[in-house]
């Protein structure tokens, strides 16, 4: 049976981008013949958030996130990565047998570097945490302490795909065939663009948030930028930052409609309320379900303590088989 695996970090508000490219496509993936487990990365973002009440706030974001969209806690293990022992546990043996060299050749830790490098830093790993550096041995031990053997993500996380499958085969390798060798599920990914243009990305400041209200998707859908072109004037749909956003979420059928609206000459800011009305109807649903989870807190944290009590009763025993490998028992 598939074990289908896939966790968002809460590094920042939920946005069309991660809903787009990581919840919907992980939803969609999922059937009866199958089990998952989808999960809020929350000791990643430690990395990247050093404001407690932020980090806070933003796991439960993400969450209400994931919940809204469709996500049916009876159906998926749904759980926080910090609820889960294990996991860390396991990271620490797999640091062990993990040659220092693969993740030197990480790319989030290369950015890094070659930042420091740019701005003429003596020390090319100033400021840079063990916790950055190690991440994908992290993520590993999140695919690989459930035994994962699917794993939707999108293309920029296909590095992190091999590390895991490699550190997977080694461990096999030398204690015997214990975990599976997880396949990436790479989605035929067009990236979401942002308002401005770039990928959809807090760190760009240009996301049209997921869980706002009508206002927020309206003042973000009117921020998206255009052009200067006067309405009448016939507009190319290509390269076109609105199109572009349009066309990662409206049907083909729709799209052609925005076509020919281009082609007819249509004004920016009418095709802007087109963009905000179809938007709108995708996420209202999702919006209404978010209100009424935002206003039960104490059921999301149930929910998520009942997920990680469900998830333990497979990694506890799994994490003492490992230790039993590597050689940690009892006298
Ligand atoms: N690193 C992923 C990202 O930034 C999130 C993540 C953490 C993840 N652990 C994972 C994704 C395990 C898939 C499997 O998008």
């Amino acid at each position: 049976m598939k074990r289908i695996l896939t966790g968002i970090t809460p590094s920042g508000y939920p946005h069309l981008g991660n809903y787009i490219g990581a919840i919907k496509p992980s939803l969609d993936l999922l059937d009866e013949n199958c089990e998952s487990f989808l999960f809020i990365a929350d000791l990643h973002a430690v990395i990247k958030v050093s404001d407690p009440e932020k980090l806070n706030e933003l796991s439960n974001s993400i969450a209400m996130a994931w919940l809204a969209s469709g996500l049916d806690p009876d159906k998926t293990n749904f759980y926080r990565q910090s609820d889960i022992p294990e996991i860390t546990e396991l990271a620490w043996l797999l640091s062990c047998i993990t040659e220092k060299g693969l993740l030197n050749r990480a790319h989030a830790y290369k950015a890094a570097m070659d930042i420091n490098n740019e701005s003429g830093k003596k020390d090319i790993d100033e400021g840079i945490s063990v916790g950055l550096f190690s991440y994908p041995l992290l993520m590993a031990s999140d695919i690989l302490t459930p035994n994962a053997t699917h794993v939707p993500v999108g293309k920029d996380q296909q590095q992190h795909l091999e590390i895991t499958r490699d550190i997977a085969e080694k461990f096999n390798r030398k204690y015997g065939d214990f975990f599976n060798v997880p396949e990436a599920v790479i989605k035929d990914e067009k990236t979401v663009l942002g308002t401005d243009g770039r990928k959809m990305s807090k760190s760009y400041n240009n996301i049209i948030p997921l869980l706002g209200d009508e206002k927020d998707l309206r003042k973000a859908v009117m921020k998206i930028v255009t052009n200067s072109q006067e309405p009448g004037e016939k507009k190319d749909w290509k390269d076109n930052t609105l199109f572009g956003i349009y066309s990662s979420f409206a049907s083909e059928e729709k799209q052609v409609e925005m076509k020919n609206m281009f082609n007819d000459g249509v004004g920016w800011g009418d095709a802007k309320q087109k963009v905000f009305e179809e938007l709108n109807q995708i996420l209202k649903p999702i919006r209404e379900k978010y209100l009424e989870l935002n206003s039960n807190q104490k059921h999301i944290e149930e929910v998520l303590k009942a997920g990680a009590e469900k998830v333990r009763k497979q990694t506890l025993p799994s994490i003492k088989e490992v230790k039993r490998l590597v050689g940690i028992n009892k006298l």
